[in-house]
């Protein structure tokens, strides 16, 4: 098949694969013990599974061993003999024999298929848990895509392998050892004759799995890629600027360079072996002819029965197709390891942000907010805070303002410990933030986003994420409080309207005031609020200056301000230059100072001032 036409010059991205890279293999041994440990919550389920294993192998030996008794016993030689009623009774013990081998099977397909499915299910569990107790520095630094690919693919492909493996390990391995061990019992240098040749193949069967393993990795690998443009470029915001740049075809190329990549690594990866794999097969149709003619000279010389053969010609092919899965097996499992690693990588990712060890909840907050020589950067060596000491009294209304950059958000972020501080330290009510559970400290704080985010489902339930329990009656108090309650009213579907991914069916304001009222809903000590009025006109911005009255009535509010006439009633404004704390105080304060805030007071009154008279 060929690939469409491409242009040549056209650097090709997704071309190297790790293996042609010459990126060094892990060790697989530590992932696998570990693989083997996630068993151990299951251990119950195992050991039937192993006991039910062993009973169908067990059973599985019965029909060789009958038709040794068959043709030795029940059928007629050339010396005569041979007896009807052996031959029904060998028979009819056939017929049982291969049943319960047949039921033995569907119970052992069942318990492997729970325990695979019981493992993909606890590794989706902890790594979500563990993916949700991850800091906002490690969300902001990967791709979403990537993330959910781990979650999705790799934990969804894992599941053949560890169910595969335990049944395919166990029940093959008793099938081989118990029918060797017949045979051996049968005629033991016949035996050894027939399996002679079986230990050549077990050596390449590992190389070939490891080079399998790091083709699955690198597949892998790619499709997180492309979920990665999928989701970039699928999304309402991504499918937007994609539409408005008329980059589509672009994309398109991106993707279509990707997806073939992956298509020719999984094509790679199915033919590596294939020649071994067909050697094997040869072999195996070979075989009864050479027990058949080494077994047949010892039966001429009379040193073994015709029975004898026949049984260990047919205990023979059924050891064939056991060895063959475990030759497949053994590939699986070492190519699996990569899904393993991939998954193993990030639940070993460190929890930056977790409670310490003795963490007390937060409780009774009065709602003193205080920032103690506070340093940070969101990395070690570019510092976006610098020293910064305030405190906000109980109840106040503190106001940060300053350029775009100068690190407004940032000091609204250390608050609820999306980021921990550097350097210095923040206190509610006296208490470190780090001292107190997560919980506790989240629940005491409301935040209203610069980009308040909503997810697609209804309005109701955008609200009640804050407040699980909020009535019907709150829910519609705080929506008047928010100034929304009349537009939300008015819809087709009215509280039931669905919001669309990320709020897209809102303007910039309607999202804001819900996002408001959710934050009222939740009532909390502590109020952040980041430049809510920022995106708005002036209309909509005494709507909303309004609500926000309402909202911080009585609570202690953090308020990022990007227009100043919002916060002229401020109990005090902190004026933030390149991450330093400049100025504190009141309006009047402040503007008597004649300092930064002054001037952008100043050049913000001339700009309405501008835009009125124009
Ligand atoms: N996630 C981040 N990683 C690295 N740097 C960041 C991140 N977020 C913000 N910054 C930087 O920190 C500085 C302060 O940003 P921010 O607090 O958002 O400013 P403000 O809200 O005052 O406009 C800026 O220089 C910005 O580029
Ligand atoms: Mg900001």
């Amino acid at each position: 098949m060929l690939r469409p036409e491409r242009d040549p010059d056209r650097p090709r991205r997704a071309e190297r694969t790790r293996l042609e890279r010459q990126r060094p293999q892990r060790p697989a041994w530590p992932t696998f013990k570990r693989v083997i440990g996630l068993h151990r919550p299951h251990l119950g389920v195992v050991a039937l599974l192993i006991v039910v294993i062993v009973a169908s192998a067990l059973v599985g030996l019965g029909p060789a061993y009958l038709l040794q008794r068959i043709v030795d016993d029940a059928l007629p030689t050339a010396a005569g003999g041979g007896s009807g009623s052996k031959l029904n009774a060998l028979i009819l013990a056939m017929v049982v024999l291969v049943a319960f081998g047949a039921f033995f099977g569907v119970v052992q397909s069942y318990l492997s298929n729970v325990i695979g499915q019981t493992v993909m299910f606890d590794l989706r569990r902890d790594l979500y848990r563990h993916l949700t107790g991850m800091s906002l520095r490690w969300f902001t630094s990967n791709r979403t895509g990537e993330v959910l690919s781990r979650v999705s693919n790799d934990v969804g492909s894992v599941q053949n392998a560890v169910s595969e493996a335990l049944t395919g390990i166990i029940g093959n391995l008793i099938i081989v050892l118990s029918t060797f061990g017949l045979m051996l019992f049968l005629d033991w240098r016949l035996a050894l004759f027939s399996v002679a040749f079986i230990p050549v193949f077990l050596f390449p069967a590992r190389r070939v799995g490891n080079i399998q393993r790091e083709l699955l990795g690198e597949s892998q690998e790619q499709l997180a890629n492309l979920n990665t443009r999928m989701h970039e470029t699928l999304s309402v915001s991504g499918a937007l600027l994609m539409k408005t740049f008329g980059r589509q075809q672009m994309e398109y190329d991106r993707f279509e360079e990707t997806a073939w990549e992956i298509r020719r690594l999984n094509i790679r990866r199915a033919m590596v072996g294939r020649g071994f794999m067909v050697a094997m097969g040869l072999f195996t149709s070979l075989a009864p002819a050479i027990v058949y003619w080494y077994g047949g000279h010892r039966v001429l010389g009379g040193e073994a029965s015709l029975g004898t053969v026949v049984a260990t010609a047919s205990l023979l092919g059924r050891m064939f197709q056991p060895v063959n899965q475990l030759m497949g097996i053994n590939l699986t499992l070492i190519s699996s390891l990569a899904l393993f690693e991939r998954i193993f990588d990030y639940l070993d990712l460190e929890q930056e942000i977790a409670d310490r060890p003795g963490a007390v909840a937060l409780t009774d907050v009065r709602g003193e907010v205080r920032f103690e020589d506070v340093t940070f950067g969101y990395r070690k060596d570019t510092p976006v805070l610098n020293g910064i000491s305030f405190t906000i009294p109980p109840g106040k209304f503190g106001a940060l303002v300053g350029h775009s950059g100068a690190g407004k958000t940032t000091t609204a972020y250390l608050l609820p410990r999306l980021y921990d501080v550097d350097g210095g330290r923040i206190t509610i009510d006296g208490h470190d933030i780090r001292d107190v559970t997560l919980e506790s400290l989240t629940a005491s704080i409301a935040m209203v986003n610069q980009e308040p985010y909503l997810f697609h489902d209804t309005i109701r339930a955008n609200l009640r994420y804050g407040a699980p329990g909020a009535t019907d009656e709150e829910i519609v108090d705080a929506c008047r409080a928010a100034n929304i309650h009349d537009f939300i009213a008015g819809l087709p579907y009215g509280y039931d309207t669905i919001v669309g991914e990320r709020g897209y069916r809102l303007s910039g304001g309607e999202k804001q005031r819900v996002s408001i009222a959710r934050a009222l809903l939740k009532d909390p000590a502590i109020l952040v609020l980041d430049e809510a009025t920022s995106s708005v006109d002036t209309h909509t911005e005494r709507i909303i200056q309004d609500a926000l009255a309402h909202l911080t009535r009585g609570r202690t509010v953090l308020a990022i301000a990007h227009r100043l006439s919002t916060i002229l009633a401020a109990d005090v404004i902190l004026v933030l230059d390149h991450g330093r704390l400049v100025e504190s105080g009141t309006h009047p304060e402040l503007m008597a100072r004649g300092g930064l805030y002054a001037a952008l007071y100043n050049e913000q009154f001339a700009d309405r001032a501008g835009a009125a008279a124009g």
